[in-house]
């Protein structure tokens, strides 16, 4: 089946700055600008110039200032990054990131024009007690607080289940596909915006991408573990994003 989906490469704190430079050699051919690799900001160059786009893994919620470590979005966009992951569950649990400092950079990175991966999920013991709906409802609402439908237009929502981030497990596309339609139906419902793309993050590999595909409402992929790889990465960029 013919799918165009977009593939958001998440290098996470990964490579030193010698096996940056062998990674970006061997990445130097992928020729679409549905595809965006977000290495750690410090090699945010030397992704830039290739045919590819470039992301930001995280950013502050003010452009500039006395905010010692922090990068703004302004920054990122100013290099030339398109793009920034805001809400990973990595950094709501390491660095206690709540709603509303999400929904605060949400709507920094949007005013430097600079589009937003919301990102949402439940953990394990929440999807056991069935509260999977009630919290990706309250992420998705503090987190989009205040925005219009002409912001939404430069939203998407990565639907990334904790309990499948990096842990080889993955929802079955049934689930997916369920999950998605209630993000596109929740979305809808608070914010009168019927368009929101929704990708799908958590245990993707060059296995799974096939599969992974043929869901429809799925707008695309965001990749941890398995984009540190240029082979396996290159194999779900090809799987994925038919142009
Ligand atoms: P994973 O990570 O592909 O290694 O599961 C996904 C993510 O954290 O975005």
């Amino acid at each position: 089946m013919e799918s165009k989906k977009i593939v958001i490469a998440n290098l996470k704190m990964n490579m030193t700055f010698s096996e940056v430079k062998k990674y970006v050699e061997k990445i130097r051919d992928i020729h679409t600008k549905r595809v965006v690799f977000c290495p750690s900001a410090l090699y945010i160059p030397y992704f830039l110039g290739y045919d590819y786009s470039v992301g930001i893994q995280q950013i502050a919620n003010e452009d500039y200032g006395a905010y010692t470590g922090q990068i703004s979005s302004l920054q990122a966009k100013s290099l030339g990054a398109v793009l920034s992951i805001i809400g990973h569950s990595e950094c709501r649990l390491h660095l206690n990131e709540t709603d509303d400092l999400i929904n605060g950079k949400v709507k920094n990175a949007l005013k430097n024009k600079l589009n937003v991966i919301l990102c949402i999920g439940e953990t394990m013991e929440q999807r056991d007690m069935l509260r999977t709906d009630r919290v990706l409802r309250k992420q998705i609402s503090k987190g989009l607080s205040g925005l219009t439908t002409s912001d939404l237009q430069h939203v998407y929502i990565a639907y990334e289940p904790i309990w499948a981030i990096g842990t080889g497990q993955v929802p079955t596309n049934r689930d997916i596909k369920k999950t998605i339609q209630f993000i596109q139906k929740q979305v809808s419902k608070e914010f009168r915006y019927e368009d929101i793309c929704v990708l799908y993050g958590g245990s993707v590999n060059h296995k799974n991408i096939k599969s992974l595909s043929t869901i429809e409402e799925c707008a695309g992929f965001l990749v941890g573990g398995a984009s540190l790889n240029p082979k396996e990465i290159s194999k779900i960029i090809e799987v994925a994003v038919k142009e």
